[in-house]
């Protein structure tokens, strides 16, 4: 049966207290309405998918872009049913239609596909997912007649006193017979109070029409937390950082004291890596097979081979280690750094856009920008590669095997040869040939007995 799916992401979300549109808030990595796409991306080809879009719509397209899903624009945002209604000849007007909302990030397509077979099978005109909450407030109540077939959903707002001790409550994610959903879509009336067009009415005038409208009953209530305030995103990052550091440690990876551990969605890590606590795996990063990840280190969109330790507390953007290579504590890789295998990088290295050949060991203390160095080269402590004249950044290029002395000032743009050796304390400016010794410092001059000399001198 062909399958297309409606996700509503035009609301402010009022209740956020944001300038933000709400499902732009990310929780586990991604933003609410990834989460949703991912999971509708599961069930429906991508051309089958459409995103209502509104309260920035620019943004949230662009967010939502590399999923391939279309978009429509609801101007103005008239309610849930009035965002539905916006999609009408965008999609096929027979098959199942899923309708979600962009604010639900913890349903899976695994929990879709239990809906899909659930309406299939009974034949409802519509199928929605209810839980039990312990607290329902502000959720629409589901009420239901003997036979499990529902005959209304009341707004929060809406509901009697009888009504709000309903703790059945809409989740919010539907499937329906797309050819009675656009048949009577249009005899939804806009709310008394507020004037909005509730989608959730829809269930009351399919049953007045004699359609069946069922549930599907799920015990855990939460995948279906739908996100209103910043207090849930909170609560639902926390259950999507569990289900991530879960899944990874089911798949082989040792995690310390896991609820500690900040793991996003898109980040992948291979078998008999250890990631220590506290430490921060953000946006694409990509982390081989048995690292260390040492606590507190925080990488974003870092790719890092088999066999790299980063040791604690080291920050890494957006660059790359290669495999054996050990990186900290305390080490900083800037974008487009690249550690070659075997290389060390150690306190107090700050690399950007630069190379470090293989084998290469830069153990305190340095700043090496827009630098190639060569495999097997040693950078003393202190050295600076100055590739900034306040206008203009140079490059700087260290042949391999060679040796930079302590403190070493290299002023580029230049070039240092093969298994050359700089003076510790040196300011190089020009050139250095291959197998060269360069001093570049003023020779050392010692006075003896001068503090004799002096002390007679004062007396
Ligand atoms: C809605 C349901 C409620 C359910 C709850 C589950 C309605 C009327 N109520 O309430 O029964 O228990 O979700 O989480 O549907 N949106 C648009 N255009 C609009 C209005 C909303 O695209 O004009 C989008 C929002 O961006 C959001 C989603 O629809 O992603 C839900 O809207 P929201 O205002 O959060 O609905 P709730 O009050 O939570
Ligand atoms: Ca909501």
């Amino acid at each position: 049966m062909n399958i297309s799916v409606v996700i509503l992401a035009a609301g402010l979300g009022t209740r956020m207290r944001s300038k933000r549109a709400k499902v732009l808030h990310r929780a586990g990595g991604l933003a609410l309405a990834e989460h949703v796409v991912g999971a509708a991306r599961v069930l429906a080809e991508p051309e089958r998918i459409v995103v209502v879009t509104g309260h920035q719509a620019a943004e949230v397209e662009a967010v939502l872009q590399p999923y391939g899903t279309g978009f429509v624009r609801q101007e103005p945002q008239q309610g849930t049913g009035h965002a539905v209604a916006c999609c009408r000849g965008r999609l096929p007007d027979s098959g199942l239609l899923l309708v979600l909302y962009g604010d639900t990030p913890l349903l899976t397509a695994a929990t879709l596909q239990r809906l899909r077979d659930a309406h299939v099978s009974s034949g409802a005109a519509a199928t929605l997912i209810t839980t039990v909450l312990e607290d329902p407030t502000g959720y629409g109540r589901v009420v239901v007649n003997g036979d499990g077939v529902v005959e209304a959903i009341v707004e929060h707002k809406d509901c009697t006193a009888a009504q709000r001790a309903i703790r059945v409550i809409n989740s919010g994610i539907y499937c329906f017979d797309a050819q009675l959903l656009w048949k009577h879509l249009d005899e939804v009336e806009p709310n008394s109070q507020t004037q909005e067009y509730y989608l959730t009415d829809i269930a009351r005038i399919l049953t007045r029409h004699g359609h069946a409208v069922r549930t599907l009953h799920v015990d855990d209530p939460s995948e279906l937390l739908g996100i209103n305030t910043r207090v849930e995103l909170a609560e639902a990052d926390r259950i999507l950082r569990l289900r991530k550091t879960q899944e990874l440690m089911l798949s082989g990876v040792t995690i310390e004291w896991p609820e500690t551990v900040i793991i996003d969605a898109q980040v992948s890590v291979g078998m008999d890596t250890v990631i220590e606590a506290s430490a921060r795996l953000l946006g694409k990063t990509r982390i081989g097979e048995d690292c260390r990840i040492g606590a507190g280190a925080i990488l974003d969109s870092a790719v890092l081979a088999d066999r790299v330790i980063i040791a604690p507390y080291s920050v890494i953007n957006d660059a790359r280690v290669d495999p054996g290579a050990v990186v900290g504590p305390f080490s900083r890789l800037r974008p487009g750094a690249h550690v070659c295998s075997d290389a060390h990088v150690g306190n107090f290295v700050e690399l950007k856009n630069t190379r470090l050949g293989a084998g290469a060991k830069s153990q305190h203390l340095a700043y090496l920008g827009d630098s190639d160095i060569g495999a097997g080269c040693n950078i003393g402590a202190g050295t600076i590669t100055c590739n900034y004249d306040g206008e203009k950044k140079y490059k700087t290029k260290i042949g391999a095997r060679t040796f930079i002395g302590s403190n070493s000032t290299i002023v580029a743009p230049i070039e240092i040869g093969d298994e050359s050796y700089v003076a510790a304390g040196s300011t190089i400016t020009e050139e250095v040939p291959s197998g060269a010794l360069a001093l570049g410092r003023s020779r050392q001059v010692n006075k003896p007995g001068w503090v004799e000399k002096r002390r007679k001198k004062k007396s």
